[in-house]
């Protein structure tokens, strides 16, 4: 069995900053001590890693990403093999990516289909949510099936008409089934028959360019969405996990259920917190690149969306790391808003992007560790295999160089997709040596993992439920 020791490091959980050094034995976090004891365990380790003026922070856990996902036409850019690479370059050790039902097709078709994507290709260990698109009675018999193999969550979408949509009676059934198997019900709310109607009056209108994307997915239609899905899941009596919030008028409606002990829990994503609709209205076709549902937002709304990161309203920062190349890919949309494949790649910057909010005084350190890793970590059934650094955790570990400057680019970035959303911002702090399940993957500059290495992972229900 290999031992590994992180050495003077300032080890940052959700919960505590102190200085300690982590023994890592195989898998396992072994222990964690102060210099004296750890002085002790040298000879018997190895390797030492030094991590004087760094943090050790556990491993990021990214609960929303869509590795190769079919979508208008294409594939979403990034295999499992080069998504679970960027991801551990940016210092992220789990992902929980969106196996798909098809129309017409059984959940453990689609789930077997992006078993068979992932396995033996991925840097990093993996688990999977489940998208519902056929709510009927088989679907929802074969919910409490993939609940006991570890899938836990499942997504649905208010959006999308005739591909990944469900109508409000669908969602309830779901979600009355999820009430009985202790699924945690996702949802992707926008009010897509309304938008599709705004989709052609803009396209009839002669309006095809990137930024009418943004326009036609009204923030009204997410909140309205919203509060749909709240209710739902009141009626039901399940708690609700919201996608990619992206608005102030949305996040409204999650606070105001919150505040009166709905359990509602919501995730926002680096896109909405640093890019906006002026990134959509860019120039040429480029504003393509930006492309996402919900879309970005005017500036506005990025303040409502920190302070809600501040108050947990929002609890969970994930990417929906869904890439697809500008050249080809994005392309498709040329002249038609509504056929540019919807995403933004960023599995690999999540990390650092938030990291500058640390750096900018926007959020503690440890707050930084809590939205990136410990509570998608809880929320997804992980926790404390992920999330943690205590004893008996997997050794997904971070050292992070809380100095590094370095600028986001796709001259730069191991993302298998020719942009990046972040084009030249300057960012403070990368991650310099990463482990996953006691494994160095990445260590100072270098790939040093392995396709195969990560493993799936069979996921406990919520933590926020029991
Ligand atoms: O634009 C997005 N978000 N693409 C991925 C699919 C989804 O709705 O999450
Ligand atoms: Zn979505
Ligand atoms: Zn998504
Ligand atoms: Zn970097």
């Amino acid at each position: 069995m290999s031992r590994t020791l992180i050495r003077g490091g300032l080890v940052v959980t959700a919960t505590e900053e102190i200085l300690a050094d982590v023994l890592v034995e195989g898998e396992r976090i072994a222990a964690l001590a102060g210099p004296e004891t750890s002085e002790q365990w040298v000879a018997g380790v190895d390797r030492v890693l030094d991590a004087s003026g760094m943090y050790v922070v556990p491993g990021g856990v990214d609960g929303h990403t869509h590795m190769q996902m079919p979508f208008g036409g294409t594939y979403a850019s990034d295999t499992f093999e080069t998504g679970t690479r960027a991801a551990a370059w940016g210092g992220t050790t789990t992902i929980v990516d969106f196996a798909i039902q098809s129309r017409g097709r059984a959940l453990r078709e689609g789930l077997d289909a992006w078993h068979a994507e992932a396995e033996g290709e991925c840097a990093v260990d993996y688990g999977f949510h489940m998208v519902l698109s056929d709510i009927g009675e088989q679907t929802l018999k074969e919910m409490d099936t993939l609940v006991g193999e570890g899938v836990t969550s499942f997504k649905m979408f208010m959006a999308y008409p005739g591909v990944f949509y469900s109508d409000d009676g669908q969602i309830l059934e779901a979600m009355q089934q999820a009430a009985g198997n202790g699924a945690l019900t996702m949802m992707h709310a926008e009010n897509g028959i309304a938008i599709d109607v705004l989709v052609k009056q803009a396209l009839a209108a002669g309006h095809t360019d990137p930024k009418y994307h943004g326009q036609v997915r009204h923030p009204l239609l997410e909140a309205e969405a919203t509060h749909r899905a709240i209710q739902l899941s009141r009626v039901a009596d399940v708690p609700l996990y919201v996608v990619h919030v992206s608005s102030t008028d949305a996040v409204a409606e999650i606070t105001a259920a919150r505040d009166v002990g709905t359990p509602v829990f919501a995730e926002t994503c680096p896109q909405y917190l640093f890019l906006t609709v002026d990134d959509l209205a860019r120039p040429g076709f480029e504003g393509a690149k930006y492309v996402c549902s919900s879309p970005l937002r005017p500036a506005e709304h990025q303040e409502s969306l920190w302070r809600a990161l501040r108050t947990n309203d929002l609890s969970v920062v994930s990417t929906d790391h869904c890439p697809f190349c500008f050249a080809q890919q994005k392309e498709l949309g040329t002249g038609d808003f509504s056929k540019i494949p919807n995403g933004i790649p960023g599995v690999e910057n999540r990390l650092d992007l938030l990291h500058q909010a640390v750096v900018d005084g926007r959020i503690s350190r440890r707050r930084w560790v809590e939205l990136a890793s410990t509570t998608p970590a809880k929320m997804f059934g992980v926790h404390p295999r992920k999330g943690a650094i205590v004893p008996g955790a997997d050794a997904d570990i971070v050292v992070y160089d809380p100095a590094a400057e370095h600028v986001l680019s796709a001259e730069t970035h191991h993302m298998n997709v020719d942009y990046n959303a972040y084009e030249g911002r300057r960012v403070t702090g990368s991650a310099r040596t990463v482990l996953s399940r006691g494994q160095v993957v990445i260590d100072s500059g270098e790939y040093v993992g392995r396709k195969g290495h990560g493993r799936y992972l069979q996921r406990s229900t919520c933590q926020y439920l029991s």
